[in-house]
């Protein structure tokens, strides 16, 4: 395992001193093949335990070590998890010694990769940390505090060789990948217009009573759990898409962002904030000390995003207000589109005309689903089934592990997730000027050009 190990970070070294002297930084995958990928995890909370979980479903899998500093929910609930798949044959080394634990965690040799699951403040500080010890992180998604943030992801990849994964979930999903089966068989003719976003009503994550996961109350901070701890925080300080990724990524890749195409700038507007307010009034009395916060996330932040190939991309981030769940999404071409809401679809020339009809299920034979049914999901709904967020959860496991294994780049990599995270402070910078234009940057340096798509090309992972 040691020999492994230290192969990895000489392999790794040698490769990344090299690349810099021919600057060709682009080249970011140098690890051997493995059979197994030893796994650490930083943050079980509710998300770390779904990858903890999937994790220690797969035998290709060897599950090391987690790190949390809550050891009143999140570690004994993954140490129970552990003890239920290993059957006590195995024992997995817990770091829950406070914030920074997850630097000793780090020391350890006998670990590949880490997946981080934490409050988004973190991300970036534990994903750079995990490249400069010499190990692959597959990072949750948030948008950046700041550009310089994105910028660190980028170069510390580049510097030392260490590929980054974005755990970018919703571009595994069902219809997403069917839809960008038909953009890629060029259903909808050329593109020219995309629309996603995260339409979540968050209210019951942003509020607990600091006894359970979601809702019965409206503490957040020191007295709440799980997100509503950290996350309702940044609605109190910030007025930006605080969400970008499960809208962007999935149109990103039917677009080719960073491989042939980029992102070129964006305007962001947002309404006055009010739903959160007004949750707090309603279930808590407005005598409750917490409505007397004032947040300053406006209830709908609009974002319109230019590209390089002339398409435009509009992403919403509404999370405050009563409403039922949708990504929002619309994929438009000079032939058609599709609208994620009510399942509808157009296609000139096979629709009736001036009618909308229904994508329907990838189960419904000869529906648009079945028939564009992604391969990756045709040959893998099965292992998926059971997944969180319908199976989708599954496949970015999958993808993060084969790539390890196979040594290949990985599908969704760190450019994709330096360009998703930068959307949120370019965002709140565009907002707070009245909705200036902000130029967004190229994190690939020009290598976006020559770059070829690599995302779920064919059925293998
Ligand atoms: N892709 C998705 O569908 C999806 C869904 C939910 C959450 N998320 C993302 O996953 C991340 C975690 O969210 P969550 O819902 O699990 O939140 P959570 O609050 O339930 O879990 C976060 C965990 O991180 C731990 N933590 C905090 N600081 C830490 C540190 N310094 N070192 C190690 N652990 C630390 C906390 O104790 C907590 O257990 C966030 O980025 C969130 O946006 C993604």
């Amino acid at each position: 395992m040691k020999t492994h190990r230290r192969t990895f970070i000489k392999h790794t070294a040698v490769a990344g001193a090299g690349l810099s002297l021919l600057n060709i930084p682009a080249r970011l995958f140098a690890q051997q093949k493995k059979e197994k990928v030893r796994v650490g995890l930083i943050g079980v909370g509710a998300r770390g335990q779904g990858h903890l979980n999937l994790c220690l479903r797969r035998r290709d899998v060897e599950v090391i070590a987690i790190c949390d500093p809550d050891t009143k929910w999140a570690v004994p609930k993954s140490r129970d998890m552990i003890a239920k798949a290993y059957g006590g044959k195995k024992k997995v080394a817990e770091y829950t010694n406070g914030d920074e634990d997850f630097r000793n965690m780090l020391k350890r040799d006998d670990i590949d990769a880490v997946i981080i699951a934490t409050p988004w403040e973190w991300h970036t500080i534990q994903a750079v940390a995990a490249m400069r010890a010499g190990k692959t992180p597959a990072v949750e998604v948030c948008g950046a505090s700041d550009i310089q943030e994105c910028w660190e992801l980028v170069n510390t990849s580049e510097e030392t060789g260490i590929p980054v994964f974005g755990m970018e979930n919703v571009c595994y999903r069902r219809d997403v990948m069917a839809v960008l089966n038909m953009v890629r068989q060029g259903l909808f003719g050329e593109l020219i217009h995309l629309q996603g976003g995260y339409q979540h009503d968050l209210r019951g994550v942003k509020f607990n009573n600091g006894q359970q996961l979601y809702g019965g109350g409206v503490e957040f901070g020191e007295k709440a759990m799980s997100e509503a701890k950290w996350r309702t925080n940044h609605s109190v300080h910030r007025n930006g898409d605080l969400y970008p990724t499960h809208g962007l990524g999935p149109v990103a890749n039917m677009i080719n962002i960073n491989r042939g195409n980029r992102l070129i700038s964006l305007t962001s507007v947002a309404t006055k904030s009010r739903g959160l307010h007004k949750y707090i009034a309603d279930k808590g009395g407005k005598d409750h000390p917490n409505a007397k916060v004032e947040f300053k996330l406006g209830d709908i932040v609009t974002t319109l995003i230019k590209t390089n190939n002339g398409e435009t991309i509009m992403l919403s981030h509404d999370t405050n207000s009563p409403r039922p769940y949708s990504l929002n999404f619309r994929v438009q071409g000079t032939n058609g589109l599709w609208m994620d809401d009510m399942d509808s679809i157009y296609v000139e020339g096979k629709s009736p005309y001036d009618q909308w009809e229904k994508a329907g299920q990838p189960d419904q034979a000869d529906s648009y689903m079945n028939r564009y049914d992604h391969p990756l999901w045709k040959r893998y709904a099965n292992d998926a089934s059971g997944a969180g967020h319908g199976g989708m959860d599954w496949f970015v496991i999958n993808s993060f592990v084969e790539s390890i294994k196979r040594g290949t780049p990985y599908a969704l990599d760190v450019y994709d997730l330096a360009t998703w995270y930068a959307i949120t402070p370019l965002s709140e910078q565009s907002i707070a000027e009245g909705g200036n234009v902000q130029y967004i940057p190229d994190f690939t340096r020009g290598k976006w050009i020559n770059r070829q798509p690599v995302f779920a090309l064919n059925g293998e992972y």
